[in-house]
C-alpha cells in the first residue's frame, strides 16, 4: 500500500480522509499515516497529527518513496494565503496523490493532474483537463471539454458547462452553474447559486442570477 499524509484537518481534510477510506473499501490502496496540522495535536478522526505544516516535518517523510501528500487547505477568501503555505513546503508535484472517489464517473478521455481530489458522485466529461491541486466536491458536474487550471475549486452540486475554463485558483460556489464556453478568471470567486452567463474577470467576485460583480478578491 502507498502511504498518505493529509495536510490540513477538520473540514476539507476530513472530507479527503473519508474519500480515502471509501477508496480503500473497494480496494486497499492507501495507508493513511495521519495529518499535518498547525492547530491540532490530538488525533483527528482516529488518525494521528504527525506535526505542523512546515518543512521540518515534511522533510522527515519526503525521502520515503512510498509516502504521498494531499494538500487540503482551502478557504474561499484565503486561497492566496494557503497557496503560499503550499509553495513554501517545496514538495515535488509528483509526491502529491490524486484521489478519486469510487462513485465518481470520470471519462477515460479526461486528463487529471497531481494533488487532485474528486469527491462522491462527481461526473467528469470527456476531453476535460483538470490541472494540479484542483478539488471538486460532491455531486458536481464538469462538462465535456472544460478546463480547470491549477488550484481551482468546485464546491458541491456545481454545474460546469461544456468548454468552460476555470483559470488558476478560480472558486466556484455550491450550486453555481455556468453557461458553456465562459471563462472564470484567475482567483475569482463565484458565489453559491450563481448563474454565470458571461466571462468573469481575474480577481473578481460575482454572485446571483445572472451573475453580477460585487467586488474584487484582491
Ligand atoms: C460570495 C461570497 C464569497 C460572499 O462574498 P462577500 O464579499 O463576503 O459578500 P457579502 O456577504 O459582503 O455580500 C455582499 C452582497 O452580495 C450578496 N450576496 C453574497 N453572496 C451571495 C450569493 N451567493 N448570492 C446572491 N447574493 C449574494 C449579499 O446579500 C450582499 O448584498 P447587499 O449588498 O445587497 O446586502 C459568499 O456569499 C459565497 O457565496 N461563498 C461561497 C461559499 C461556498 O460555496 N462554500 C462551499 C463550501 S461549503
Amino acid at each position: 500500500m502507498k502511504k498518505l499524509i493529509i495536510i490540513g484537518g477538520y473540514g476539507n481534510g476530513t472530507v479527503v480522509q473519508s474519500t480515502v477510506e471509501d477508496i480503500n473499501q473497494v480496494k486497499p490502496e492507501w495507508e493513511l499515516l495521519g495529518f499535518l496540522n498547525d492547530n491540532e495535536k490530538k488525533p483527528i478522526n482516529g488518525y494521528p497529527v504527525l506535526g505542523g505544516i512546515d518543512k521540518v516535518t515534511v522533510n522527515k517523510y519526503l525521502l520515503d518513496d512510498t509516502v504521498y501528500f494531499f494538500y487540503s487547505l482551502i478557504s474561499v477568501k484565503l486561497n492566496h494565503k494557503f497557496l503560499f503555505k503550499l509553495l513554501d513546503l517545496e514538495i515535488p508535484k509528483k509526491k502529491f496523490a490524486t484521489l478519486i472517489h469510487p462513485t465518481a464517473v470520470v471519462s477515460k478521455h479526461a486528463e487529471i493532474g497531481h494533488g487532485v481530489c474528486i469527491q462522491p458522485f462527481v461526473s467528469i466529461g470527456p476531453n476535460t483537463t483538470i490541472g494540479n491541486f484542483v478539488q471538486i466536491f460532491a455531486q458536481s458536474l464538469v462538462g465535456h471539454g472544460a478546463k480547470l487550471d491549477d488550484y481551482s475549486y468546485v464546491a458541491n452540486n456545481a454545474c460546469i458547462g461544456a468548454d468552460v475554463h476555470l483559470k488558476e485558483g478560480a472558486y466556484l460556489g455550491t450550486n453555481a452553474t455556468t453557461l458553456e464556453y465562459v471563462t472564470l478568471g484567475k482567483w475569482s470567486i463565484t458565489g453559491i447559486g450563481a448563474v454565470v452567463l458571461k466571462d468573469v474577470d481575474d480577481y473578481t467576485k460575482v454572485v446571483g442570477s445572472p451573475a453580477r460583480v460585487i467586488g474584487s478578491t484582491k
